[in-house]
């Protein structure tokens, strides 16, 4: 085997947005950056993950203010939650950072200023979506109306979900702010434009060649066809982000600072030392910059990225690897399906190596989507992890372990098993450097099924009862756990806890490519324990479960409320009307005044706040989702009508002793209160 010469990589994943949790879907990203990355590492080569918490924008801005928080306090602990989301799936990145960082602020004023200076920002005064009660101007996706081609109603400002129209916001037809409801006007303001088009030619050559994957590069044709425009890096205040330093009362727009976030977070990493920076970012840099990114943000960094840095005097980018979106069960993710599954959620049922091991079988280096099929993941783990891998120790060491004082044969049987299993290493490392994680693991798993069935052949739980065969046995069991060691070692930037759990096993320290040559001999390990054991279909079930109850609040609060309910994304929907009911049904409702007297947030859930509400004198607890329309301070005091005999229900956060009804479109329109307080608390209401 040729070692290559130790190469300097710099690996950066998509920045995730620092206003929702990590949900499966990045994990399909970050799992595909983290495999890469153990792999080379696992081959000897320099490899340092930078990334960070994507920061800024109106969102944020937004978001904040609906919590009641500012956007300062809401990153800060958004930061901690990701960041642990990552740990625990055993992701090896070097940093985590943020974009609002004072390193990400000199970055980015030091690159807007060079592109200035070289000519390519232009100012130019054009006309916006303003919301006149809110004060502000709209981004794209904070109007909402309807699609100028098709009709369909609440569609965004960019583009319309029904017929796959895009266009300028502007054109939407009864067009809202998402901010305020109110309709917005036009106002004119002074933008900021970075000149792409002074980039054209080299855009061109360098996205035609080895840095993209050929389907990117035929993608990227079509936005050549349709010209390069100047690309608009400035957004009136309010806005949530760095303000431009010659410009005050504009902010950079957060795609500006986002992808330079990876310089800050390596600067950060670096503590500073300008040198260690340079070898990495000048222009002549022998290191290697890799960026993992979905299809979905790809046009900002295969061209807006590349010219932002060639127009401030860096490298570019290696590579830029595109990879397609997870779909659960053959469709998108689905809140209502329980198939909106939070990275936290995954972590407190299972553990990481599962879906680390299924995404690898799955992945390879095409911009396709990716599925996850909840029946096929269950089968597939099993049958290949605690089936074929896993399987081979535990046959194997029980032996060794009883009748050998759990030492190795000095010698491996005459077999040339072991041979082709070292010889496999060459095209399953291609594999891995190509992100071909699917083929590696095909080719793994023929390993795994040449050595289950050597054993199967040779049968050593029949041969030991034969007098005078101890020699054979301790020899074909060696063997088989030799052969194990080598799995692991391959699968070991795929399931690092696996590979943790068998260095131990084995008695040796962290094992690396190289130890695939020399087989154990002669060696003492180990009690034999189950790396991992058996994937029962109840814990996706009570993934599935957990997954959808967040929403199931919301939606009875809606749907008693009348016929409005909120579906996934936010969108309404009218619901046929349900089932008739008899009087009699109705007259068991026991519907209350209550008055809130406590109100507030749930750590950890989107849409739920958390109500203490008195029925004149007994107390209940209730927890309805109607955070998008309330801030829990200005509720307490006054009424709102509840279901009193609602049976109990058991949430993620506790439990539920009844409901609030609700009115209203929903988002920021839910109305459950009383004008004044005229009734009094417990009063029946029917
Ligand atoms: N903040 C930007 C990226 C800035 S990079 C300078 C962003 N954030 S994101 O949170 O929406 O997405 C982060 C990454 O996760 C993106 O590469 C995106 O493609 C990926 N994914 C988000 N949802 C995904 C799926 N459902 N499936 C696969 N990848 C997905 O975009
Ligand atoms: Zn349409």
């Amino acid at each position: 085997m040729n070692t290559p010469k130790q190469r300097d990589i710099l690996v950066t994943s998509a920045l995730p947005y620092a206003n929702g949790s990590i949900h499966i879907g990045h994990m399909v990203e970050y799992i595909q950056t983290d495999i890469w990355t153990r792999f080379q590492r696992h081959r000897g080569h320099n490899v340092t993950w930078v990334w960070a918490d994507d920061a800024h924008g109106t969102p944020i801005m937004l978001s904040a203010q609906k919590q009641g928080t500012t956007p300062e306090a809401l990153i800060e602990k958004m930061k901690v939650e990701h960041e642990q989301d990552f740990t625990d799936f055993q992701l090896s990145f070097d940093n985590f950072h943020t974009t609002h960082s004072d390193e990400n602020r000199q970055f980015v004023e030091k690159i807007y200023g060079r592109l200035r200076d070289g000519g390519h920002i232009a100012v130019r005064t054009i006309e916006q979506l303003y919301d006149p009660e809110a004060d502000m101007f709209l981004p794209d996706r904070f109007v909402t109306g309807t699609c100028p081609k098709c009709k369909a109603t609440d569609q965004y400002g960019d583009a319309c979900e029904s017929c796959g129209t895009t266009y300028d916001a502007a054109e939407l037809l009864d067009p809202k702010s998402v901010v305020s409801g109110a309709a917005p006007i036009t106002k004119e303001s002074e933008q900021y434009f970075f000149t792409i088009e002074n980039f054209d030619a080299m855009l061109r050559e360098w996205t035609s060649g080895e840095h993209l994957q050929p389907e990117m590069r035929n993608k990227i044709q079509e936005w050549f066809e349709g010209g390069l425009q100047d690309w608009d890096i400035s957004r009136n205040k309010p806005y949530w982000g760095f303000e431009i330093p010659d410009a005050p009362g504009k902010y950079f727009y957060v795609w500006m600072d986002a992808p330079i976030g990876y310089m800050g977070s390596h600067m950060h990493y670096l503590k500073g030392d300008q040198q260690a920076f340079d070898k990495y970012w000048n222009p002549d840099s022998s290191a290697e910059l890799v960026h993992f990114i979905g299809i979905d943000i790809a046009r900002f960094h295969t061209l807006c990225w590349p010219a932002m840095l060639e127009g401030a005097g860096y490298r570019k980018p290696t590579a830029v690897h595109c990879h397609g979106f997870l779909m659960v069960d053959g469709a998108k993710m689905s809140k209502s399906r329980g198939t909106f599954i939070k990275a936290r959620t995954y972590l407190d049922h299972l553990q990481p190596d599962y879906l680390r091991y299924y995404y690898a079988a799955k992945l390879n280096n095409k911009v396709e989507n990716i599925d996850l099929n909840l029946e096929d993941f269950v089968a597939r783990v099993n049958s290949d992890l605690v089936g074929k891998i896993v399987n081979i120790a535990s046959r194997c060491a029980g032996f060794i372990v009883k009748n050998f004082d759990a030492t190795l044969a000095s010698e491996l049987p005459d077999n040339n098993l072991y041979a082709e299993s070292v010889a496999a290493s060459d095209s399953i490392a291609t594999a891995f450097e190509n992100r071909e994680f699917g083929r590696a693991i095909r080719e793994i798993i023929i390993q795994a099924d040449a050595a289950n069935q050597f054993i199967a052949d040779e049968a050593p739980w029949a041969l030991i009862k034969e007098p005078g065969r101890e020699l054979q046995v301790q020899q074909i069991c060696t063997l088989g756990i030799n052969l194990f060691k080598n799995l692991v070692i391959y699968l070991k930037p795929v399931v690092p806890d696996i590979a943790r759990q068998t260095e131990a096993f084995l008695n040796i320290d962290e094992f690396s490519w190289s130890d695939l040559q020399s087989p154990l001999l002669n060696h003492q390990i180990n009690k034999f324990k189950p790396m991992i054991t058996r994937l029962e279909s109840k814990s996706i079930d009570a993934i599935v479960d957990a997954s959808k109850e967040d929403l199931a609040a919301t939606q009875i609060t809606a749907t008693a409320a009348g016929v409005a309910k909120s579906t996934d994304n936010g969108n309404l929907k009218t619901d046929p009307i349900s089932e008739e009911i008899e009087f009699d049904d109705f007259a068991k409702i026991d519907l209350r005044v209550a008055t809130i007297v406590a109100a507030d947030h749930v750590e950890g859930a989107d849409k739920l706040l958390q109500l203490t509400l008195d029925l004149g004198g007994e107390q209940r607890n209730v927890f309805a989702g109607i955070k998008s329309a309330y801030d829990p301070a200005t509720l307490i005091g006054r009424q709102t009508v509840m279901v009193a005999n609602l049976k109990p229900r058991k949430m993620r956060f506790g439990n539920s002793e009844g409901m609030v009804l609700a009115a209203g479109p929903g988002g920021s329109d839910l109305f459950i209160l009383s004008p004044d307080n005229g009734a009094q608390a417990g009063m029946r209401v029917k």
